[in-house]
């Protein structure tokens, strides 16, 4: 099974993800960890890509296709398919996958994707927080930890209010050409996200069985 994940920054596509691939198991691809992960080991990309979004911007195309390309021509992704979290952002990138996909000979089953109102977002980055040990994602409203102790987790730099609103903006003036592009193809599952977690997850699973 060969899937993508899209929605807003906070919409849930990592919280979703970790949820498909225990079910499905799928490999979870991540454009946004790929980067943070570039970041932490203070790679020549990890220091290009923290330029960008630091500020709430885009990594430019050329990198972010790069990366993906490598990853899917990986032999794990032949074998266990995959979920695409965070890409693609633009319609260039849209073309580029359909093009890596075509050469790889490998075919999207779906594309899941989490509806939510922008206004509820703000709220769901300021909590979010990360298990610094499991990089397990938590909120401390809406999804708290068992056994909370405040030096166990973090918060993601760019959840930062002037950087999310950024990040909002620049994700709804590219979201809706990429959703259209796979709309066309009849791949589309909408999933309303201003749910519970688990029942946004009971709608997901539900979509992806009957594909
Ligand atoms: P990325 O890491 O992909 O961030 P994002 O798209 O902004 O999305 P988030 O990871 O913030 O949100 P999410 O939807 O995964 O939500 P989550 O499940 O954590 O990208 C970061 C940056 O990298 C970009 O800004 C860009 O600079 C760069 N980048 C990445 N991909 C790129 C690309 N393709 N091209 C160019 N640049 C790229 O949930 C959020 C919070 O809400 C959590 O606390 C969670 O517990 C809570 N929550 C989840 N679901 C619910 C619910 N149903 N109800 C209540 N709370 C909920
Ligand atoms: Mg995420």
């Amino acid at each position: 099974m060969n899937l993508l994940i899209m929605g807003l920054p906070g919409a849930g596509k990592g919280t979703q993800a970790a949820k498909i691939v225990e079910t499905f198991g799928v490999v979870h691809i991540s454009t946004g960890d790929m980067f943070r992960a570039a970041i932490a080991n203070q790679t020549e990309m990890g220091t290009l890509a923290k330029s960008y979004i630091d500020k709430g911007e885009l990594v430019p195309d050329e990198v972010t296709n790069g990366i993906v390309k490598d990853r899917l021509a990986e032999s794990d992704i032949a074998e266990k398919g995959f979920l695409l979290d965070g890409y693609p952002r633009t319609i260039e990138q849209a073309h580029a996958l359909d093009d890596t996909l075509k050469e790889l000979n490998i075919k999207l089953d779906g594309v899941i994707n989490i509806d939510v109102n922008p206004e509820s977002l703000v709220e769901r980055l300021s909590g979010r927080i990360i298990n610094r040990k499991t990089g397990e994602t938590y909120h401390k409203v809406f999804n708290p930890p068992t056994d909370y102790n405040e030096e166990d987790y973090y918060q993601r730099e760019d959840d930062k209010p002037e950087t999310v609103k950024r990040r909002l903006d620049v994700n709804i003036a590219q979201g809706e050409p990429i959703l259209d592009h796979y709309r066309k193809l009849g791949l589309v599952s909408d999933i309303q996200g201003n749910q519970e977690i688990s029942d946004v997850f009971a709608d997901v699973k539900k979509a992806i069985s009957s594909l």
